[in-house]
């Protein structure tokens, strides 16, 4: 029987170091515990709200809800604010190396240039895979997508090195991060060079990370194949830029996965199926599809307006997120960076990226943009420097799913070692028949 609800009311204390929760209909008085993180909003722990009053909170979506406590990335979507470690995206970006980064996510700190060489060390002793694994690929389609051939031969990894799967030994947690940050540029490469018919090319332990993929990617066996620094040092911030990103749906996904003591590759697995999606990692391959179907300067106004057209599903692809409310600082330096790379490879003026320049000038000059603060993201610019590189629009969220492995073990790594961590399980608000008796097949 449904009852009545109390009136509730939330007092804050000057203190500020707790609200008060008070039920007017039963008299209840509940006091939550305010949190301070070190940047950013106040948070309202509610963990004992259930146990202490039989109240759920209600947040679909996230949109007020902080999951866990994390020291690996800080936004201020306001301000446009992107720090690792305390570090700004625009320092990382223009001055460190991927691998850099890296041991920067994972360790907490820049490391010196010893424990830098050692890392490179371990991670470059890692990129081969297990010889039994380039078989998985035969079992695909050749046209399969990336994406696909990615989740299915990723997850796999925990098929070879069984011993990782415990995810208690500390140990075995390190050697599962390095042979994913080391292991998933081969196996990106591999599903690039099955689709094109091409056979795998080896990791080069010469070559620093970004350049080695480039490599793995565009080298053939019949020819010696030079990187250009160019395209190698793109390649590195495209990496960086995408490192992480805090608790986006795909990092939210690799930690619930992982809060069931699920193995890492399998968790991994679950993040690159969560970012193939196409509001996530797999716009940057809608923002090109959406640049060839507007084709021209002129059919901008036409897209522009089917953009603000509730009726039409159409969005402005690259533009908009949830939690930057101001320029996406990773947009501003892809958009830089696909300066330099059209200008190496002799395509200054490439009609899409002038038509994306336009797009975004239009784009910012209207109300309905202006208004809702929607600005380009880090997903804009970044398909048009790829393509411009050579990679098929299929590869592009692949390349995404590279950069942010790091941020994925890094926050992994973070949830399993967290004092008390438990497995994560949110509730519901019912919504569906209430109880009612089983109808014999002959009398529905
Ligand atoms: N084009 C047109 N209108 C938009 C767009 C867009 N790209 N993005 C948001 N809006 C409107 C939306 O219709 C809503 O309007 P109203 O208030 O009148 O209903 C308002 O802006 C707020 O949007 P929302 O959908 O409530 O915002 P959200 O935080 O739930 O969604 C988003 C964020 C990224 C999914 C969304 O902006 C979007 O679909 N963008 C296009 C896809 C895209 O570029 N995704 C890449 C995100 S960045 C990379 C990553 O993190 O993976």
């Amino acid at each position: 029987m449904a009852r009545e609800l109390p009136e509730l009311e939330i007092v804050e204390p000057v203190d500020g170091e707790k609200v008060t929760v008070i039920f007017h209909g039963t008299g209840k008085q509940v006091d939550l515990p305010v949190l301070s993180p070190t940047h950013g909003p106040k948070v309202i722990d509610v963990q004992r709200l259930y146990q202490d009053t039989g109240y759920f909170t209600f947040d679909p979506g996230y949109m007020s809800t902080a999951s866990c406590d994390s020291t690996v990335t800080y936004i201020d979507g306001g301000r446009g604010v992107l720090l690792h470690r305390g570090y700004a995206i625009e320092e990382l970006a223009t001055n460190a190396g991927f691998i850099e980064v890296c041991y920067l996510l994972l360790y907490g700190d820049l490391p010196d240039a010893e424990q830098l060489r050692e890392f490179e060390d371990v991670i470059t002793h890692h990129t081969m895979v297990h010889d039994q694994l380039p078989q998985f690929f035969k079992g695909f389609r050749r046209d399969a997508h990336p994406m696909a051939v990615m989740v299915g031969t990723v997850g796999a990894l925990s098929a070879f090195y069984h011993e990782d799967t415990d995810v208690t030994d500390p140990h075995g947690r390190m050697v599962a991060t390095h042979r994913i940050i080391a292991k998933l540029p081969t196996i990106a490469a591999m599903a690039y060079k099955y689709s094109i018919g091409q056979p795998f090319i080896y990791p080069r332990n010469d070559l620093d990370y970004a350049a080695n993929f480039l490599h793995m990617c565009f080298a053939v066996p019949c020819e010696p194949y030079v990187v250009s620094p160019v395209l190698a040092r793109a390649m590195n911030r495209f990496l960086v830029l995408h490192a992480d990103h805090e608790q986006n749906a795909s990092t939210a996904t690799v930690r619930i996965a992982g809060s069931s003591q699920a193995n890492p590759y399998a968790c991994m697995a679950a993040g690159i199926a969560c970012l193939w999606g196409p509001a996530h990692g797999g716009a940057n391959e809608a923002v090109l599809s959406m640049l060839m179907e507007i084709g021209s300067r002129d059919r901008i106004p036409e897209f522009i307006k089917r953009a603000k057209d509730k009726n039409d599903p159409f969005r402005l692809m690259g533009f908009g997120h949830r939690v930057y409310k101001n320029y996406d600082p990773r947009a501003a330096i892809l958009r830089e960076s696909c300066h330099e790379v059209l200008e190496e490879l002799d395509k200054k003026g490439e009609p899409l990226f002038e038509l994306a320049l336009e797009l975004e000038r239009i784009a910012r000059e209207d109300d309905y943009f202006i208004e809702r603060k929607l600005f380009p993201n880090v997903d804009f610019y970044s398909g048009i420097t790829l393509r411009a590189m050579g990679f098929p629009t299929a590869m592009f969220p692949a390349l995404f799913a590279l950069g942010r492995s790091v941020g994925w073990v890094a926050q992994w790594k973070e949830m399993i070692e967290a004092p008390g961590q438990r497995i994560g399980r949110p509730r519901q608000r019912y919504t569906g028949h209430p109880v009612r008796p089983y109808v014999p097949l002959d009398q529905r």
